[in-house]
């Protein structure tokens, strides 16, 4: 009998694929559409990356598959409905990137307090030429008020280092009412948004909710960039409505809103949240550990539980 196949959309490290599936899988790491094409008829299992769309066309020609395995926590690009259907299991990376993105958070916003990136340009383009009092002003963190969105695990854990800092932190969580989510918001000096995305909260921060931000909010998005309405962001960002953003995901990713680079009050990073050493090598052990269970016949702890509509 021949052994199940796992199909690679994106390259894992060839080790720890190796260590991890033994003898008992054969794999594939493809390189283009074609090869997709031509393997997924007989694949047990595919591996995904965050970017790569699940739908019922693809699943249409994947009749045998047991399990996508998604290399993210985030699993906005899979049609969980559809995979649900067709008993089709899907398992992710929760947990151990969740460090890892809450300090990216951070790293974000100081960033965008201190100005740290323009300024770092400014010194490689030899334009400091004496200490000045009034240069690159930024925002003292500690005493200030932060509002997190969403109560997963990266919003908690980015709390408790906001905390640590000595700012205070509120949490508005799915439930919470339209009339509590603006009186929250206007508060913050920071808004960072953990929310797991999905089509009910596309746009969460739209341009009625950016509009009642305080001048000097500072605005971290390291979720989904669909969760802000861009084009919005990038008004009050233009207009000096809001102090500044720091974002590390797009609405049209990878594509940037192009008026995004020529402001100098955001700080962009091209979907760096998971990316430590570390953590690389945690999630594809996790999201491998998750396919060979379920192609085991096993239901492993990171299965998305989904609720079929
Ligand atoms: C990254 O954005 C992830 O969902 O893992
Ligand atoms: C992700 O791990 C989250 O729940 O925020």
């Amino acid at each position: 009998m021949n052994k199940p196949l796992i199909v690679f959309a994106h390259p894992l490290g060839q080790k720890i694929i190796e260590k991890r599936l033994g003898r008992r899988f054969q794999y594939q790491i493809i390189k283009n559409e074609g090869e997709l094409k031509a393997l997924l008829p007989q694949a047990s299992a595919l591996v995904t990356f965050l970017s790569f769309k699940v739908d019922s066309a693809l699943l249409s020609g994947a009749p045998h598959l047991k399990v996508v395995g998604n290399y993210a926590v985030g699993v906005d690009n899979i049609d969980l409905q559809e995979c649900a259907r067709r008993k089709i299991a899907v398992v992710n990376t929760p947990n151990v990137l969740t460090r890892a993105t809450a300090e990216l958070a951070l790293s974000l916003l100081t960033a965008v307090a201190r100005h740290t990136v323009a300024s770092d340009a400014f010194c490689r383009e030899g334009k400091f030429t004496g200490w000045k009092s009034d240069l690159f002003l930024g925002q003292e963190l500690k005493g200030r008020h932060a509002v997190i969105v969403g109560q997963g695990r990266i919003g908690k854990e980015f709390g408790k280092i906001l905390k640590a800092l000595g700012l205070s932190v509120e949490f508005i969580s799915r439930k919470e009412s339209k009339a509590t989510i603006s009186r929250k918001i206007k508060r913050a000096h920071v808004l960072s948004l953990h929310l797991s995305y999905d089509p009910s909260n596309h746009h969460w921060l739209n341009s009625e909710r950016i509009d009642s931000l305080r001048k000097d909010c500072i605005v971290i998005n390291t979720s989904r960039g669909s969760a802000i309405d861009e084009g919005a962001l990038v008004q009050a960002l233009k207009t000096g409505k809001i102090f500044g953003a720091g974002l590390d995901v797009y609405e049209k990713e990878p594509q940037i809103h192009p008026e995004l680079p020529q402001l100098s009050n955001v700080t962009l990073l091209p979907h760096l949240g998971s990316a430590t050493e570390e953590t690389r090598q945690a999630m594809a052990e996790l999201v491998m550990d998750g396919v060979v269970a379920v192609l085991s016949g096993k239901q492993p702890w990171n299965q998305v539980k989904v609720k079929v509509r």
